[in-house]
């Protein structure tokens, strides 16, 4: 198993009173693997998937890559974690929008302090794989939803990350070009990479190897 989450938990203070959002979830994904991650609103689909990558850090639970145990409690440990292993994609695609496309994409290669020419390099091979071949010096202001979305894709791809994960990476799109950051998703998935998209829509899910459901709790 390329990842595991095993018993997680995750409260969070709401109006002052302690709250369980996730009460010992287990997750695993293979290498590979296309994953839907799906459940209502509030059920805690983004604050698993933050878990997953490292963003957050569960109160308790073991987090597990390729066999090694990461140290949660170790923040030196989940940011080499999720700097060497993970790439991310959000809804809003996250772009700097007074940044060109280049620039966009290098934030993550100048974090890894990668030179000047190789940054290009990676760059230019980036935009090849999402269909963007030459905008490096548009602005994402200047782009569709979709092609946005696709810049914030060859973003997550350029550090060659085991894993990727989206939290609702077509929500902002129309089924056309839903479609077409599915397909590039799914592409990526074929290259070995493993795949874990939050959503809400039931076509995209259909489209994944695996459906994990998240109940949301009851709260009284
Ligand atoms: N930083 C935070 N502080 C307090 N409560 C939070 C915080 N982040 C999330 N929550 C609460 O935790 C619950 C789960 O949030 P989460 O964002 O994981 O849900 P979700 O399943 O992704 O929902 P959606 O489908 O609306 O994106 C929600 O009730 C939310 O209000
Ligand atoms: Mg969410």
């Amino acid at each position: 198993m390329l990842l595991e989450l095993i018993d997680i938990h995750k409260s969070y203070k709401i109006h002052g009173r302690k709250t369980e959002i996730l009460s010992g979830i287990s997750f695993s994904a293979e290498k590979g693997e296309m994953i839907a991650i799906m459940g209502e609103s509030g059920a805690g689909k983004s604050t698993l998937l933050n878990i997953a990558g490292g963003i957050l850090r569960a109160d308790s639970g073991k987090l597990i890559y390729d066999s090694d145990e990461i140290n949660i409690a170790s923040k030196k440990e989940l940011d080499l974690y999720r700097r060497e292993h993970i790439g991310f994609i959000v809804q809003d695609f996250a772009l700097i929008s007074d940044r060109d496309v280049e620039e966009n994409i290098a934030i993550p290669l100048r974090i890894r302090k990668i030179n000047r020419s190789q940054r290009s390099i990676i760059i230019s091979q980036a935009l090849m794989e999402v269909g963007l071949k030459g905008e490096e010096k548009t602005y994402p202001c200047m782009m569709s939803g979709g092609e946005q979305q696709r810049v914030a894709i060859a973003r997550a791809l350029a550090t060659d990350p085991d894993i990727i994960l989206a939290d609702e990476p077509t929500g902002s799109l129309d089924s056309e070009n839903a479609d077409n950051v599915l397909n590039l998703l799914r592409m990526v998935c074929e290259k070995g990479k493993t795949v874990i998209i939050v959503t809400h829509d039931k076509e995209v899910a259909s489209r994944c190897n695996r459906i994990v459901k998240i109940e949301r709790r009851r709260r009284d």
